[in-house]
């Protein structure tokens, strides 16, 4: 089960008041959002946003004692004013976006974001896979080596990304690589031994950047966030948690340009951290990071 990150972190930093309009743009299994709904009243109203119907069923079943209007859309949060004008809504008092995916589809959706699992490479949550689809088992076996390169580097902050990208490339040419097992082995046997007994397992990392890679994650966290702040009403609020340094700068440049841009407050001038206790007994979320902006009133 998916345990939330910076529970609490995110409910004193939100500070939802009983009327508020709440959006969680990745609703996931509605930990957070069912916190922030216990602070709406019958007059506040909460909206859940998430890419996967699973994650929506979960949050469903979690905010069901919730006093408040609740709304849960299918969708990207890229896309979060289109979504919430078809149901009415142009202005909101506060937004969460918790980055990433959830524990349970890492563990359980059957497409190959474990490198645990044997599954297949598919890294995408989309319902309508075909051959077009990007996937994770199109970027090893179709993209140039200096391209998987780079999004190992730029995605996963890969030492090792140029070895990687090079042994996926040798490999390829014996036989395309189809399933999590066999990537695993590959980067396995491509980093040095040293790197085999490191706190994270070497795959970690190429894992976490083709993931990004194939859901576009950066560019939908860019894309999101200036719509997102649109949307907010004056003393609005926008919190996000991010769990790598690319997502992490893109969200404090876009605090500090806004500032600068339209006035407001950074109300967390050093990013919010997972105490010791937390990393303990979530491992997850070691490398969070939990910014709050407060729009201009
Ligand atoms: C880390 S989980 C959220 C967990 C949630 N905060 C909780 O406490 O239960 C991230 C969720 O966001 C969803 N997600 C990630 N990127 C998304 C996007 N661009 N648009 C919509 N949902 C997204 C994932 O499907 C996943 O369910």
């Amino acid at each position: 089960m998916h345990q939330s990150v910076l529970l609490q972190e995110v409910v004193d930093g939100l500070d939802v008041k009983s009327h508020d309009v709440v959006v969680d743009g990745t609703l996931g299994s509605a930990g957070h959002a069912s916190e922030l709904a216990k602070k709406l009243s019958n007059e506040g109203f909460l909206i859940g946003i998430d890419q996967d119907i699973d994650a929506l069923k979960r949050g469903k079943e979690n905010l069901e004692s919730c006093e408040a209007k609740v709304e849960l859309i299918k969708g990207n949060f890229r896309d979060v004013d289109t979504l919430l004008k078809e149901i009415g809504i142009d202005e909101v008092n506060k937004i969460l976006l918790d980055l990433g995916m959830s524990s349970n589809q890492i563990e359980e959706s059957g497409r190959g974001f474990s490198f645990k699992k044997e599954e297949p490479l598919l890294m995408t949550l989309r319902d309508d896979v075909d051959e077009e689809t990007l996937t994770a088992r199109r970027i090893v076996n179709e993209w140039r080596e200096d391209q998987i390169e780079t999004v190992l580097r730029g995605y996963g902050e890969e030492k090792h990304s140029r070895k990687i990208a090079k042994a996926i490339v040798e490999r390829r040419e014996v036989s395309p690589i189809e399933t999590t097992t066999e990537l695993v082995k590959v980067i396995e046997d491509s980093v040095p031994k040293f790197y085999k007994w490191k706190r994270i397992h070497p795959a970690t990392k190429t894992f976490q950047a083709l993931r990004i890679a194939v859901n576009d994650e950066i560019d939908a966290l860019s894309e999101g966030l200036e719509r997102a702040y649109r949307l907010l009403k004056p003393n609005g609020r926008i919190a996000v948690i991010s769990f790598h340094s690319t997502e992490d700068r893109i969200v404090k440049r876009f605090f500090r340009e806004v500032k600068e841009r339209d006035g407001g407050v950074i109300l967390t001038k050093k990013p919010i951290v997972p105490s010791e206790d937390e990393i303990e007994k979530n491992p997850r979320a070691r490398s969070a990071k939990l910014r709050i902006f407060e729009k201009h009133d």
